[in-house]
Formats: C-alpha cells, sequence, structure tokens
C-alpha cells in the first residue's frame, strides 16, 4: 500500500528530517533527539490541561491529545513528536474495561490469564479497531497539520512519530489485571497453557498492528513498538512465544510504503543546500519516481541487554535501548549495520549541569559507532524532571553537530 501524496513523508515533508533520515541509517548535520514521555507530568502546560479530564479520555479526545503532543515539540524544539496516546488505548476502543489510574498505571476490570479469560478477549473482532479509531486519526491529522507548518528552510517539517505496546507488554498487563514487578502471570500462562498463550498473543498482535497502522495512515511518519516489560524473558522464551507475535504486529504497518513525489504539497520556498549546491525542491522532484520505501519502525524494550540482537531481528530499521548497555556495547549485539536509538539513563536529568553535560557527551561518542544514532533517554522522562534542563539536553546534541 503506498501512503497518499499528502502524507508528510511522500510529499517530502519529513522524508529528509533528521529523524527519519536517522531510522535509514544515514547521518545529517547533526544528532536527532526526541524524549520518550516527553508529553506528559514533567511539562507545567501538560499539567493545566489535564485539570478535570482522566487519562484515557484526554487520549480520545483530538483537540486534547493532540495539543498535548504538540506542547514538548514547540517547548524544546525536539526533532520528533510522539503521538499522545497509550499501549491500552486499542484495548479501550473495542470495549476492553481498562482504566489508568495515576502513578499506577493500566488497571483491568480482571485479570486474563486463562483459557476462558483469554477466550472472551478473542470473541472481540481486532478488526472493529478499524470502526472506533476516528478520534486517533483526526488527533493524528490535526498534529500533522501544526507539525508541517515547521518546516524550515530545508523544507523539512519535524515527524510524527506513531506507537503501540508490543503483544508481550500488553500481555503482561492483561494476564495480572494490572501493572506488575516481574509479570508472574504472563511468563507463567506461556508454560502453562501454550495454546491459550498463542491466541492471546495473535489477538493482541493485530489490535496492536492496527493501532499503529492507523497513526501511520493518518500521517505519523514513523512507528515504535514498545516492548517495554520483555527485558523480563529469557531469549529463549523471549523468541519462542513472543517474537513471533511482534513480527506480526509489525506486518501491519511494513506493506505501507511512500514515494517521494516530484513537486511537492504545500512545500516551502527553495533553498539552496550548500553541501551539493543543489535546489532542495528540484532535487526532489527530479528524484527517480517508482522509488519506494517502508515506513521505518524502532523496537524498545526495558532491561533488553540479552534481547537486543532477537529485537532487531523481528524486521526492524532501528533498536531502542535501554541506559543499561552503552550504545558501542550494544551496536555490536545488534550489528554494525544497525542504526540506534537512546540511552541516556533519566536519572541524569536530576544531576548538576556539569555532570549530565558529560553523560550526553559520552552518549553521543558512543552512539557515533552505529551507523545513525537518534539520541533519547534509556527510558521516559521522569514526571518529576525540570523542564528547562530538557531543552538545554537539545541544545546541547544539536550544537555538538556530527560525530
Ligand atoms: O511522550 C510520550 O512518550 C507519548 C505518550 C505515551 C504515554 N504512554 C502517555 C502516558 C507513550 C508512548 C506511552 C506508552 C506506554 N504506556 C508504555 C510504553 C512506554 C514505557 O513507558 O515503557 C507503557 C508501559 C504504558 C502504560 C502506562 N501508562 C504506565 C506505566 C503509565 C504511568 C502511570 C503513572 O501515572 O505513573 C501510564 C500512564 C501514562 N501514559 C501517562 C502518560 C503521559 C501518565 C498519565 C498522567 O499524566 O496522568
Amino acid at each position: 500500500v503506498i501512503l497518499s501524496p499528502q502524507h508528510p513523508l511522500s510529499s517530502g515533508l519529513t522524508s529528509d528530517s533528521r529523524l527519519v533520515r536517522a531510522y535509514r541509517g544515514e547521518r545529517s548535520d547533526t544528532t536527532p533527539v526526541w524524549f520518550m514521555r516527553q508529553a506528559g507530568r514533567s511539562l507545567p502546560e501538560y499539567r493545566d490541561l489535564r485539570v478535570g479530564t482522566r487519562m484515557l479520555d484526554a487520549c480520545l479526545d483530538p483537540a486534547m491529545a493532540s495539543e498535548i503532543t504538540l506542547q514538548p515539540v514547540r517547548r524544546h524544539k525536539v526533532d520528533a513528536g510522539i503521538f499522545f496516546s497509550d499501549i491500552v488505548v486499542p484495548l479501550k476502543l473495542v470495549g476492553v474495561d481498562v482504566e489508568i489510574q495515576p502513578g499506577r498505571g493500566p488497571v483491568f476490570s480482571k485479570g486474563y490469564a486463562d483459557a476462558a479469560a483469554v477466550a472472551e478477549l478473542t470473541a472481540i473482532d481486532p478488526a472493529h479497531l478499524d470502526e472506533t479509531s476516528a478520534p486517533i486519526t483526526e488527533a493524528v491529522q490535526r498534529t500533522i497539520a501544526e507539525l508541517n507548518t515547521t518546516a524550515t528552510g530545508e523544507g523539512r517539517a519535524t515527524p510524527l512519530i506513531g506507537f503501540a505496546g508490543a503483544p508481550f507488554t500488553l500481555a503482561a498487563y492483561l494476564t495480572e489485571g494490572g501493572p506488575s514487578k516481574d509479570h508472574l502471570a504472563a511468563r507463567a500462562l506461556m508454560h502453562a497453557d501454550p495454546g491459550a498463550w498463542r491466541a492471546l498473543m495473535e489477538w493482541t498482535a493485530e489490535l496492536t498492528g492496527r493501532f499503529l497502522r492507523t497513526q501511520v495512515l493518518a500521517g505519523a511518519s514513523a512507528a515504535q513498538l514498545f516492548d517495554s516489560w520483555a527485558g523480563a524473558l529469557s531469549l529463549a522464551d523471549y523468541e519462542a512465544h513472543v517474537a513471533p507475535a511482534s513480527a506480526r504486529a509489525l506486518s501491519f504497518v511494513h506493506d505501507l510504503e511512500y514515494e517521494v513525489v516530484g513537486g511537492r504539497v504545500g512545500a516551502p520556498a527553495p533553498y539552496r543546500d550548500p553541501a551539493n549546491g543543489l535546489d532542495t525542491l528540484a532535487a526532489l522532484a527530479t528524484r527517480p519516481t517508482g522509488t519506494t520505501r517502508a515506513v521505518p519502525v524502532v523496537h524498545f524494550g526495558v532491561g533488553t541487554g540479552e534481547l537486543l540482537a532477537a529485537m532487531g531481528g523481528i524486521g526492524v530499521d532501528t533498536v531502542g535501548v535501554d541506559y543499561r548497555v552503552p550504545l558501542d556495547v550494544a551496536s555490536a549485539r545488534v550489528g554494525a549495520g544497525v542504526p540506534l536509538q537512546g540511552n541516556l539513563d533519566p536519572a541524569l536529568l536530576a544531576a548538576p549541569w556539569p555532570v549530565l553535560e558529560a553523560a550526553v557527551r559520552e552518549v553521543l561518542r558512543r552512539g557515533a559507532v552505529a551507523p545513525a544514532h537518534v539520541f533519547n533517554l534509556g527510558h521516559g522522562v521522569p514526571p518529576e524532571t525540570d523542564p528547562t534542563v530538557l531543552t538545554r539536553v537539545v541544545e546541547l546534541v544539536h550544537e555538538a553537530g556530527a560525530p
């Protein structure tokens, strides 16, 4: 399926952005940077907007979800927006009883930990999501309408990253009925009843894959699969009981391709690229037509040092690394040709600036061994983070230039 000519990738607005280039393995003038959980409680403008609105209601209000997505882009000048939503939103949209409790996370009215409970879920057709996902489509469209106006002289606008939870991470919440430390219910079910486990994973894969596809079709320029809790698994269990479902989830976006068409939609004034003396718009217009590329995909989890190669192996462009494994070591594990994303320890955001600055430079230095690097944290922004520190990190990464 070829994305519409108005899609920011097809129109050329984001196809040569720092972020998309990096996910393709190409370096730009400097290292692109965004932060997991950049939208949210670290921002006073977020806290103001959310007063009186529950988390999932905010996710399903297109104007509010879009505004929250844009807040950190305006404030920090990051190289990407990440769609404000949650990994449990597709479950909510097909009628599963779930809420997000502040300070706790997703909580279900029951745990789906045996074959009978799993059968209740799989009785719901995941394709039903396509009939209920209009608020997602509208929120993404509103968001990219503003992001497209951020186009610089080079004609590059800030891309939006779509995301979904990987089947295992969703199953970790579903089986337990809520957050847990070691995801025992999920790890037990995969061995106690492999048939029920497989049914749960296949259902979750299709549902979350469709959620991701909706975001990309509506205008997201990249897709990140969050398998946050995969680090709880042995490599053997990951490969046998989890990786096939994650690959299936991604199959819902792998067939989406874009083609940069000559003469772009809403393109800004021509700009002469000092590097090659070419007018960028003209260069794009003369690009051979018929060249298509798949939408770039990132795969991330926490504590996944032992799984990095397997997580890269399910067919992704870029591997996200948490803060436990230095990027040069991660690169050796996933393979020298794979771009990396990460991996500043979020705890460092609370350190004195000279300590933080040295840590940022160290991440950039180690990330230089990969073909391309997208600077990020090793996990989400802690809610108590001073947002001015995040802005300063963005400036530092940008000023550091290409390695
Ligand atoms: O800026 C962004 O990264 C975009 C939005 C985003 C949210 N959740 C918003 C959110 C993303 C990408 C997620 C994904 C998500 N949700 C994951 C995978 C990423 C990760 O952190 O590992 C997971 C595991 C969840 C489940 C979840 N939702 C948890 C554990 C929590 C935290 C509960 C809490 O209050 O501490 C949530 C709620 C949530 N999702 C918040 C936000 C901004 C906080 C809700 C609030 O502000 O009241």
